[in-house]
């Protein structure tokens, strides 16, 4: 039995701590050992049920009156490591979400334990000079005009993307902040590429310009925007006098990872004097590399754009940049009384409080990871990241459109690369069901962890190539195994 008292020092005891973080820092090593040689599952799979209750196990087996031991704290840490999606395994070539490096997990800890949230400059002071000396490089590298940019952090790529799109709206449409839609005598649209990711429709319904608003301008072959459409687009709204809030681009979009023309995309948007949004949550970290710079020319002459360093950056989740071309648009989001927090007799300061640009009141410090890579490794490591994983989805298209029994339509113009199991002769109706089938087996299996998308209504399996250490024989073994589950599968259906 021990007293309130004591269990309390215990809660905040240094030695307990060290002791705790020494057990995680040698099972995160094993851990890794095993994981980055592609060894064990990818994923220990079981049904949501099974883990939920398995959870629930563990909260109701906790003591009630006693101090916690080790033994109890590294039973917990397995459990935790056991039960995870292992995003470092090399076999994890499934969606935008990498195993971050994992000395930015350690940075991330430091932010995380020490709790360094933001609103004010006063709560989170380093965690606001990292931020600001990110945002510049950043913006610096992705070639926003030097002196003239701002951006913020945010958490994800669907807020960053819903508050560069808020901006937008509040810029274009004066006041709509205060006065709503309603207020406008024509409703406003956004025009969008094709393949957007949803968060951008969902966007447009929470700002009040409703989902129907969004126009999807048509696509190349190669799944890129089509200038021809959008200006055929922007000139016939301009002649019916329709307004527009943004046109937003991608870089990439998230089926395949196209690419669109970004330069030719904002002489458009230029000509016509509409906002240029960039979704480059995935492709951004391109600017790094001198092989795939080429990829997002032009992105710099967006008039606001997003990149998720947890993406491509290789960092802990989230942390995601909103930038605007013109700093004084940082501002326009969000416009608000918080008398306690804004403090009058300081005014220069506020603009050091990112509450006023950020949905978040409380925000998590999110860029302890990434300033601690960056300035431990250099911007090269980026670069290095691109290169590989990038350079890899090309290798695995070529491997797998040179199968009889594959299909991959699309050259990857990044790390994703969608293809489908297509024996010939397979009954093509049936090959969807299929495919859908080997993905589910493949991750229930553990061996491997891979994503899937529908395009035009057909099912293809997808993978991310976000592992630098995965290796063209990983994809190799992969091939194999997709044939071995579907011929159990059709085993299974003649039976
Ligand atoms: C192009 C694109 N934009 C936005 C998002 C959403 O980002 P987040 O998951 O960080 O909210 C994604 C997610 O994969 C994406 O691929």
């Amino acid at each position: 039995m021990s007293t309130p008292a004591e269990r309390l020092q215990q809660l905040f005891s240094p030695g307990e701590f060290a002791s705790a973080i020494d057990e995680a820092a040698a099972q995160l090593k094993a851990h890794f050992e095993q994981v980055l040689s592609g060894q064990g599952p990818v994923q220990n799979w079981s049904h949501p049920l099974e883990k939920i209750e398995r959870a629930r196990q563990r909260l109701d087996e906790a003591p009630v009156d006693a101090l916690p031991t080790l033994d109890r704290i590294r039973s917990l840490i397995e459990e935790c490591l056991q039960n995870s999606q292992n995003l470092h395994h090399s076999h994890y070539i499934g969606h935008q979400v990498p195993g971050p490096l994992p000395l930015a997990g350690v940075f991330d800890a430091i932010g995380t334990i020490t709790n360094q949230v933001m609103a004010v400059y006063e709560m989170g002071p380093w965690a606001t000079a990292m931020e600001r000396a990110l945002i510049e490089r950043l913006g610096g590298v992705i070639g926003l005009p030097k002196g003239e940019f701002a951006g913020l952090i945010t958490s994800g790529g669907s807020i960053a993307n819903l508050t560069a799109l808020l901006t937008a709206r509040n810029v274009v449409h004066g006041d709509s902040w205060k006065e709503g839609m309603a207020a406008l005598t024509h409703p406003p649209v956004l025009l969008v590429q094709e393949d957007a990711h949803y968060c951008i429709a969902r966007s447009a319904g929470i700002l009040g310009m409703g989902t129907n608003q969004v126009i999807r301008i048509g696509l190349d072959d190669q799944r890129r925007m089509c200038p021809k459409a959008l200006e055929a687009e922007l000139a016939s709204l301009s002649s019916r006098g329709i307004p527009v809030t943004a046109v937003v681009a991608c870089a990439c979009a998230t089926p395949i990872g196209a690419f669109d023309p970004l330069d030719e995309i904002a002489d458009l948007c230029e000509r016509y004097g509409v906002w240029f949004h960039v979704d480059a949550a995935h492709g951004a970290a391109a600017a790094f590399s001198e092989k795939y710079r080429h990829l997002v020319q032009g992105l710099g002459r967006a008039d606001s754009l997003i990149c998720d360093a947890h993406k491509m950056m290789h960092v802990p989740a989230l942390c995601a940049f909103v930038f605007y071309k013109q700093a004084k648009h940082r501002f326009a989001a969000f416009q608000q009384d918080a008398p306690y927090l804004f403090d009058p007799s300081a005014p220069g300061m506020a603009d050091f409080d990112c509450g006023l640009m950020t949905m978040e009141c409380t925000k998590r410090a999110a860029s302890f990871g990434l300033w601690g890579v960056w300035s431990t490794y250099g911007p090269g490591v980026f670069a290095d990241l691109v290169d590989a994983t990038f350079g890899l989805a090309v290798e695995a298209w070529q491997l797998i459109e040179s199968q009889v029994d594959f299909e991959a339509p699309y050259r990857p113009q990044c790390n994703i690369l969608v293809y489908r199991y297509l024996p010939l002769g397979a009954d093509i109706s049936g090959a969807n069901d299929m495919n859908r089938e080997i993905r589910r087996r493949l991750i229930e299996s553990g061996d491997f962890y891979v994503s899937q998308t529908t395009i035009g209504g057909v099912a293809y399996l997808r993978m991310t190539v976000i592992n630098p250490l995965t290796t063209i024989e990983t994809i190799a073994h992969l091939i194999e195994k997709i044939r071995q589950i579907s011929q159990a599968v059709s085993a299974s259906v003649s039976a």
